[in-house]
């Protein structure tokens, strides 16, 4: 079976293409590498063993989905390509609306008028905004976005959840990530940030490696166990793997309509503080930090019930958060000697 992924040189996304070998698919990339590599696809080959295909085309032109439909014959499509930087969102909306939204609608009218039915779209555990309570199961409230980034993935899973209403057979799933961690055990693939990471886990490896100053704590004055903000983080191949998961339950269905949607974390909640002793405790490195003023727009704590994915893709985690931490930390010394 051949699938179309989209964003496919990406961090989450050339995870995602290796399972997708291990699990008997043929992934067809598609990438216009603004915000990925080449040497991603390099590592990729090297992994699985084989050439992948790959289109170099932006999703946001009409011409790409037909000449790929096409040439190939897409039996599904995962959806990655994407803008994704909270804060950037804020200063440039419309990339965002474009990017995320836009190109969302082009795709789903390319699928219905190529009869492609299986859809995986990435959402973000962001459309829960600041929890009521917690863990959040898919239940939770979806509140109101405190970002641009976020309104596009509220906005993306909507327009999905009413297309696949509108139609005769269209099978689509959202998939929930929290935070997404780590690399592949192999150091042949993993997170390739442009310019000094907002994230946590970027920023504090670059940090460790001399790339980057001191690591900043934003905030240990949070209603948390010590202070410090909690999140779901979870390792990039067990995310990966559930993006097979839903694929495998798409393709199941009976010709029709079928939409759902999934949180895809640990079900563990650490806050900022724990992550950089279980990072010292994995690598025995210490890392260098000072706790500065909260940062702006950051939610308190969030992390995912992940029983309705247990149950219904029949997907878990198998991995660790020092195994992640781990696999970050191996990559970072990879690319630190690469660059
Ligand atoms: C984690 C924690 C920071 C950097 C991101 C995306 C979001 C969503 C999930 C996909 C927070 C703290 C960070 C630093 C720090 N994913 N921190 N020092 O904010 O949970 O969200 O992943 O859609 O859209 O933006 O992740 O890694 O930036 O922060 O103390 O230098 O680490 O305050 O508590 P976040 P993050």
């Amino acid at each position: 079976m051949k699938i179309l992924v989209t964003g496919g040189a990406g961090f989450i996304g050339s995870h995602t293409v290796v399972e997708l070998h291990n699990a008997g698919f043929e992934s067809i990339i598609l990438d216009n590498f603004s915000n990925s590599e080449k040497k991603a696809l390099a590592g990729i080959e090297q992994i699985i063993g084989k050439q992948v295909k790959y289109y170099e085309a932006d999703v946001n032109d009409s011409t790409t989905w037909d000449k790929v439909f096409t040439e190939q014959k897409i039996d599904g499509i995962i959806h990655f390509a994407a803008a994704k930087a909270v804060g950037e969102s804020v200063e440039k909306p419309l990339k965002y609306y474009r990017n995320n939204v836009s190109a969302t609608v082009l795709m789903l009218e390319k699928m219905l008028e190529h009869q492609i039915s299986n859809l995986v779209f990435s959402s973000s555990c962001t459309v829960y905004g600041e929890p009521d309570s917690l863990p959040v199961t898919e239940n939770s409230a979806i509140k109101t976005a405190t970002s641009p980034y976020g309104n596009t993935k509220q906005i993306g899973e909507s327009i999905i959840k009413d297309t696949v209403q509108s139609t005769n057979n269209l099978h689509a799933i959202s998939l929930r990530y929290f935070n997404p961690i780590g690399a592949h055990e192999s150091c042949l693939i993993g997170e390739l940030p442009l310019g000094p990471p907002a994230n946590l886990i970027p920023f504090l490896t670059q940090s460790v490696a001399g790339i980057r100053g001191q690591l900043s704590v934003y905030g240990n004055d949070y209603p948390t166990s010590d202070g410090t903000a909690v999140r779901d983080y979870i390792h990039v191949v067990d995310l990966a793997k559930a993006h097979v998961s839903a694929l495998n339950l798409l393709l199941k269905q009976p010709e029709g309509q079928y939409y759902d949607f999934f949180n895809i974390g640990t079900g563990k909640g650490s806050s900022v503080l724990e992550v950089i002793t279980a990072f010292e405790e994995a690598t025995n490195l210490k890392v260098n930090y000072a706790i500065k003023p909260r940062r702006e727009g950051d939610i308190i704590a969030v992390y995912a019930d992940c029983t309705k994915s247990k149950t219904v893709l029949g997907w878990q985690t198998e991995k660790s958060l020092k195994d992640a931490l781990g696999d970050a930390w191996n990559w970072q010394k990879k690319i630190t000697l690469y660059n």
